[in-house]
């Protein structure tokens, strides 16, 4: 990646995305330069598909110096989730600050703004409120989901910039941070024994891959050889040290362009991705390994001091350099929190007035958002009143959902389209458990009945972190999936 040009004047937001290796990782930000003195650049950096295997969330294996940087300069959140894990569905939700019942959006194949309604996008807030917002790779979903045009001219001062990433395809060089001996394999490679059909996705993505084709694998369960498991867990986190580069590159640059003494650089992704765990391999599901993602907001002079005159904050970090030093992490906040509040989150950071709490519906309501302000998990100053952060249970929850086509995995369950949706699986998740139920729902009104129930998941999290065995039917439990009934 080349440094970032250098800024025009009135330089407000700049949004930057990459795609990396097989696995797609997009990097997207959006930053923001600024006329009067005080106010904020943004820097939205957002990762595609990315789970949180990096050093700062305690990933022993992954090389990550650069974002474990970031990380000890920032407040970084344990758990953070998606709404939805896949894409466009989850970029939609986070950039309206609507969930995806909302923006009606569960596949690639509608634009919210004539599908469900005439939402505002983070970067079209900021721009109405005096930014430049740029684009530059992956930040809306391309194709329909955005109108084929990354919904410009709404969100964008200038037309998105998508550069190429075919030259990195067959970048093999970060791969040997990870020696194929070293690669340990998921702790939970069994597809659970009491999971519902209904929640597994069978991950026809990577069988189209010839060379998986030639591995001969049954449909839809059966389970990947396990040296082939280590190649694709190897690829999958030199795509992670590879992007971890890119990211020290582009705030290296921003360090020299002195922005981060006046830039707030936010970090995650639009969804986790499952390797091999639970015998899946694609996002896709309701598990936390797809929903759960990484998190963090540096804020400058508040989540860190600002360095001293001639200092850098984020020196560029070499993964390959074995000798440097693992970073003390910054600040952590373990309450649940859920991507949709990225909007009000970064407006309040910003010092742009936080869109109002949604009414019920809200379709006709061009801006209002549907998460919460995060300030106050960040602990920094200039809170702004709101009843909704007190006393609210709902403070700690994160809610998720999935579609399937059928109670059976079949080849679409990983991307139902609209019109083949039959069941959803609503998820909450709090800091103690998931729960899930699968219902039916009706694509052409957009309903859920909650009283036909296909099947329902529960997992605690003390006893169960990585939701191995669903207790939904014990019948010690039996009772409480009712009393946790939304
Ligand atoms: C949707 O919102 C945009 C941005 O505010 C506005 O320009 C456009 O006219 C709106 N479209 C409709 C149909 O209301
Ligand atoms: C979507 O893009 C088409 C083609 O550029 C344009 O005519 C249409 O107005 C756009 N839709 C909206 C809602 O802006
Ligand atoms: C691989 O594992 C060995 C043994 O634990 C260790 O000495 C070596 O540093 C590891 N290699 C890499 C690249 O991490
Ligand atoms: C593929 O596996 C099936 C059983 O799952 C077996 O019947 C078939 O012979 C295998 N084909 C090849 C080419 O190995």
């Amino acid at each position: 990646m080349s440094p970032l040009p250098p800024p025009p004047p009135d330089w407000r937001l700049l949004g930057f995305s990459l795609l990396v290796g097989s696995f797609c990782f997009a990097l997207e930000s959006a930053a923001q330069g600024n006329s009067a003195t005080d106010a904020l650049n943004v820097l939205l950096i957002i990762v595609d598909d990315l789970r949180p295997s990096l050093g700062c969330y305690g990933d022993k294996l992954v090389r990550s110096p650069n974002i474990d940087q970031l990380a000890s300069h920032s407040i970084l959140f344990q758990n953070a989730f998606a709404q939805q894990a896949v894409c466009a569905p989850s970029r939609v939700s986070f950039l309206t600050g609507r969930r995806p019942d909302t923006t009606r959006l569960y596949d690639f194949n509608s634009y919210w703004r004539v599908h469900s309604g005439n939402f505002s996008t983070i970067p079209q807030y900021f721009k109405e409120n005096g930014y430049v917002t740029m684009s530059v790779g992956k930040v809306f979903h391309p194709g329909i989901s955005s109108n084929h045009s990354d919904d410009s001219p709404y969100s964008w001062s200038f037309p998105p910039y998508h550069p190429s990433s075919e030259k990195y395809e067959n970048t093999k060089e970060f791969q040997k941070l990870y020696p194929l001996e070293n690669i340990t394999l998921a702790p939970d490679p069994q597809v659970p024994d009491g999971l519902p059909p209904v929640a597994y996705n069978p991950w026809m993505d990577i069988r189209e891959r010839e060379d998986v084709q030639a591995l001969n694998i049954s449909v839809p369960y059966g389970p990947i050889p396990v040296d082939f498991q280590r190649k694709i867990r190897q690829s999958y986190f030199a795509s992670v040290s590879y992007l971890d580069t890119q990211v020290g590159h582009l705030l290296s640059a921003l360090d020299d362009l002195h922005l981060t003494s006046n830039t707030i650089i936010a970090f995650t992704s639009d969804h986790g991705w499952a390797l091999g765990e639970h015998g899946e391999w694609a996002k896709y599901s309701n598990f936390d390994i797809t929903t759960r993602v990484p998190l963090m907001f540096y804020v400058p002079g508040k989540t860190t001091p600002l360095p001293g005159a001639g200092k850098k904050l984020f020196p560029y970090q070499d993964p390959f350099d074995s000798t440097s030093e693992s970073m003390d992490p910054g600040g952590h906040v373990t309450d649940l929190v859920e991507l949709v509040s990225l909007f009000p989150t970064l407006a309040g950071l910003a010092g742009l007035q936080v869109p109002p709490w949604c009414p019920i519906p809200s379709f006709h309501v061009e801006l209002c958002r549907e998460g919460q302000n995060l300030q106050r998990h960040l602990q920094l100053h200039d809170l702004e009143e709101d009843p909704h952060f007190l006393g609210n249970p709902r403070e700690s929850i994160a809610y998720s959902q999935y579609p399937r086509p059928a109670d059976s995995p079949q080849w679409n369950s990983d991307k139902p389209s609209l019109k083949d949706i039959k069941i959803m699986g609503y998820s909450i998740r709090t800091i103690d458990y998931r729960y899930t139920v699968w219902v039916g729902f009706n694509p052409a009104e957009f309903l859920a009945n909650f009283s036909d129930i296909h099947a329902g998941e529960l997992y605690f999290v003390d006893s169960d972190p990585l939701q191995d065995h669903n207790i939904y039917n014990d019948s010690q439990h039996g009772d409480l999936p009712h009393s946790l009934k939304p």
